[in-house]
């Protein structure tokens, strides 16, 4: 049976991103099917709906208090990130929430979602970002790897609506 990590390891040494063009750049209109089939991969609380999804995705294209991006393998997109750059009192400043970050699962391994969290963090630094904050379960170990550190619990109120 072949098994998972050391495939990817293979994958990595054979394919490493610095031999394809590689590219990490903002959301455009044209990326919306490939986004909607990404977040596919994401959502395991709620099931995406494709109308929803669309009005939110149109929504967010050009928005100044976004970082929205995507990484691209030889022009085809293979994993996108979401975040806010939200005003806050406490931190003196705004800072950056990553809420969405998926990379294709054939692709995992490959370094493209850490090419989107350092694009990510830099698009925000530049825009006077003063920290960077995500709500992950299953991606600690990802994110600790990228230097973020364990702060606080996560705790969430759903509508009754
Ligand atoms: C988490 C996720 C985005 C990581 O993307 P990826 O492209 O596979 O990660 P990378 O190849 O860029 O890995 C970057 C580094 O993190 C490490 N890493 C990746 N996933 C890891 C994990 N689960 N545990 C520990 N380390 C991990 C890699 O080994 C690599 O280390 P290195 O730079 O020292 O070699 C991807 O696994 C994914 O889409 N998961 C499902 C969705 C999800 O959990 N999203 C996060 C919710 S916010």
């Amino acid at each position: 049976m072949l098994h998972r990590a050391p495939f990817r390891d293979l994958r990595r040494r054979i394919f490493s991103t610095t031999d394809m063009r590689t590219e990490i750049r903002t959301v455009t209109a044209q990326d919306g099917t490939r986004v909607w089939q990404l977040l596919g991969q994401l959502a395991v609380t709620y099931r995406p709906d494709e109308a929803a999804f669309a009005a939110t995705f149109n929504a967010l294209l050009g928005r100044k208090d976004t970082v929205f991006l995507v990484a691209t393998a030889d022009s085809a997109a293979v994993g996108y990130l979401l975040g806010y750059k939200l005003p806050t009192l406490f931190a003196n400043g705004p800072i950056l929430e990553i809420v969405e970050l998926v990379v294709d699962e054939p692709r995992r391994g490959e370094g493209f979602g850490k090419k989107l969290v350092e694009g990510a963090v830099t698009r925000a630094w530049s825009d006077g970002c003063i920290e960077a904050v995500v709500m992950t379960r299953r991606a600690v170990p990802f994110y600790e790897n990228l230097g973020f550190v364990r702060s606080a619990d996560y705790l969430k109120l759903k509508s009754p609506c």
